[in-house]
């Protein structure tokens, strides 16, 4: 395991993963836009060698569907062996290495894969680690190689405040029952106090959730109506499941300057099926050639 991590409490992590839904996993339209630009890829070179920042099973079925060369690189590994079980479709070409994505660029030599992809991985790195984490990946990569990568952002214009959304609950109890519904309920809360740090540009999920209980409470609700209807989860009322999560989630804008000192942006997307994925982009960037 890697010494110090950002978020480390990952273990319940693949309970979590088979109660929620996208945009927090990945949704088949990212897949699906990540894959086009795989068989293009593929087309060139047939024996082409793919590195996965994490353990993500849909991405994992979508390069054992293409038999790709596939090494994932996660700091646990025990959320390897859990993310393991919720696979599809076997990969024989499947290697796992255990370290830290900051230490990418000291574990695998220049040149050593064809593409990089990742879900959102970075949104669980300090911001104040971006750079050396865009600039690993690109000392692996050779130039104009892709990175195929999915981002939290924070910039929806969309706004609530805790009273609207506890109103709108009561309202039609109904609409929560949907994954992406509560989710987007809950992410539009980030303009309440101290649920977004501008400065380290963290969505804390602790405070989140103090203030879904407090003012839940407050308004008549049960502990158990707030934890099985209004929360992401349930069994999340004292952090069982998420913990103390801290989303790292800048601006687009901001995430674009940073990528940029190393990478082009080539593409990116947006399901546009659901506002909850206003909080979400899947991306394909191309490495720079800056010597
Ligand atoms: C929210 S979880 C999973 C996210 C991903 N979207 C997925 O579906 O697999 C984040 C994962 O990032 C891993 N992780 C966090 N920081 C890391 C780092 N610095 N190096 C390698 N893995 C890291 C954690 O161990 C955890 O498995």
């Amino acid at each position: 395991m890697a010494k110090k991590l950002y978020n480390p409490n990952w273990e319940s992590y693949w309970r979590l993963w088979q109660k929620v839904g996208p945009p927090w996993l990945t949704p088949i339209q990212d897949i699906k836009f990540w894959e086009k630009r795989i068989l293009e890829i593929k087309k060139k070179d047939k024996k082409i060698k793919a590195l996965v920042l994490g353990a993500t099973p849909k991405i994992r079925d979508l390069l054992a569907k293409h038999k790709i060369d596939t090494t994932l690189l996660e700091a646990n590994k025990s959320m390897y062996v859990a993310m393991s079980r919720l696979i599809k479709i076997k990969n024989n070409e499947e290697k796992f290495i255990c370290g830290d994505w900051l230490n990418a660029d000291k574990i695998f030599k220049k040149n050593t894969f064809d593409f990089i992809i990742g879900d959102e991985p970075h949104c669980n790195l300090s911001f104040k680690n971006w750079p050396k984490f865009f600039q690993g990946i690109y000392n692996i990569l050779k130039p104009n190689f892709n990175f195929l990568l999915s981002t939290v952002i924070s910039d929806f214009s969309d706004r609530s405040t805790i009273k609207e959304v506890i109103q709108k609950y009561k309202d039609n109890p109904k609409y929560f029952k949907d994954f992406k519904n509560r989710l987007w309920e809950l992410y539009k809360l980030i303009g309440e106090k101290n649920i977004y740090n501008k400065k380290t540009r963290g969505f804390i999920f602790d405070n989140l959730r103090d203030l879904v209980k407090k003012e839940g409470l407050k308004s008549g609700l049960s502990l158990n109506q707030i934890e099985k209807n209004l929360w992401f989860i349930d069994n999340d009322m004292n952090s069982e499941s998420i913990g103390s999560y801290i989303e790292v989630d800048p601006p687009l804008e901001e995430q674009i300057i940073i990528q940029s000192k190393y990478f082009y942006l080539d593409k990116i997307f947006k399901v546009d099926s659901h506002p909850a994925f206003n909080i979400r982009r899947a991306m394909i960037l191309k490495s720079k050639k800056l010597k």
